[in-house]
């Protein structure tokens, strides 16, 4: 992959990455990652974020920098903003090719520097505000953003280009291919960066929100011209897009969120269905958009972009073996990890021996704050009487969603 100037001294060299594997080990990325890292040139030469050794992300990166007359060997200072491996595995082999250059992270970067590729020399720990000096006329100022979303966290800024770079902020799941820049893509490839974008956001990010609205806060005052993620787009002519997008994701962790509803089903032989469908009539009698995800069937990464930017949930399963249907058990807690908190909530569905999945999923929400309407319960199939409440329940449903 060729690197891509932003100016003259500084670079995005990235990898893309197509693989079955799963990021970070659960969500699913069908559509691929970037890895990008940058290289800002002065008399000195920085690397700012690293790759993992994954599907020959190392010998991507190492082609742009051939293409610039570099090698691994000729950098000066790593810069690791973030120390989750996806930007940091490659570390012990680019030490063993590169003894010389020093390793600059946060004081909470370098422990895990220390933890996970038990390096020890030629490290530096650098404070907020902190500046380095690359020679001719080109700086590096460090800012700790703590908690996006690991605790060692800093973005680092390059002020001649007004290039912000940010890793896992701002970023998105999705490969680049030859283009890296926002106006290089067309509205269709962007519309598909959004809905990655917040996928990404919703299964990484969005429990430490409040973290990333302190730190569009604190960077505020900085003269962005450029957003430089280490994952999907590079924002050189609308890095305002990238920011309000993040912005207002954000702001669903404590609502409101987009008047919609995510319908979160299961189904064992088609009762809890024939609720679920009176249900849906009730919701599209009121005009308010929805997205409908069946489990076990569909990954709950999707589920969780859906749920999160939704300010109302559908929840229909049926009793299992007394309890909830086991895949929405899964999928409640999951919500539960990643701060699904404030939706307005119906639940439906069907038992056949007895009841039993209420108790179970009532423990299960507790700590969710939802708002929770009455819920709709029947033995075996649904009679034409209930499927009447389902159908208002529906309307008052889709009602309290889009007041
Ligand atoms: Fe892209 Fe938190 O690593």
């Amino acid at each position: 992959m060729k690197a891509s100037a932003i100016s003259h001294r500084v670079f995005c060299l990235h990898a893309d990455i197509k693989t079955d594997d799963l990021f970070e080990g659960i969500w699913p990325i069908p559509e691929g990652v970037s890895l990008n890292t940058y290289l800002v040139k002065g008399e000195k030469i920085a690397l700012i974020d690293l790759i993992r050794d994954w599907t020959g992300a190392p010998g991507q990166v190492e082609d742009a920098l051939k293409g610039l007359g570099l090698g691994f060997s000729d950098i000066d200072y790593l810069i690791l903003n973030h120390l989750e491996p996806d930007h940091s595995g490659w570390l012990r082999e680019f030490r063993a090719q590169n003894p010389r250059a020093e390793i600059l992270a946060t004081a909470k970067g370098i422990n895990l520097v220390k933890s996970f590729y038990k390096i020890e020399d030629g490290l530096r720990a650098v404070k907020d505000g902190e500046t380095l000096d690359l020679g001719g006329g080109m700086e590096l100022q460090f800012f700790e953003t703590p908690n996006i979303h690991w605790p060692e966290t800093m973005v680092t800024w390059e002020p001649k280009s007004g290039t912000l770079f940010t890793c896992d902020a701002f970023g998105s799941f999705g490969t680049l291919g030859e283009r890296v820049f926002d106006d290089e893509f067309s509205p269709a490839e962007h519309d598909f960066f959004e809905k990655e974008t917040l996928r990404y956001y919703a299964n990484i990010v969005s429990s430490f929100s409040l973290f990333v609205e302190k730190a569009v806060q604190k960077l505020s005052a900085l003269d962005i011209q450029c957003i430089a993620p280490s994952h999907g787009i590079v924002w050189r002519k609308n890095p305002k897009t990238i920011i309000d997008r993040y912005v207002r994701y954000a702001s669903y962790a404590k609502g409101p969120a987009e008047k919609e509803i995510a319908i979160v089903w299961g189904s064992m032989y088609g009762s809890t269905k024939q609720g679920l469908d009176a249900v849906i009539r009730g919701i599209e009698a009121e005009g308010v958009p929805y997205s409908i995800h069946r489990i076990p069937d569909e990954n709950v990464s999707y589920v969780l972009a859906d749920a999160y930017k939704s300010r109302g949930l559908l929840i229909a399963m049926p009793t299992y073996e007394y309890a909830m249907f086991p895949p929405m058990a899964y999928m409640l807690d999951i919500f539960r990890r990643k701060h699904i908190n404030g939706k307005t909530v119906l639940r439906i569905g069907s038992w056949g021996w007895v009841g039993g999945a209420k108790k179970e999923y009532e423990a299960a929400i507790e700590p969710l704050k939802w708002n929770s309407l009455e819920s709709v319960e029947w033995a075996g199939s649904p009679t034409a009487e209930e499927i009447k409440v389902l159908e208002d329940r529906g309307r008052e449903l889709a009602r309290t969603v889009s007041a």
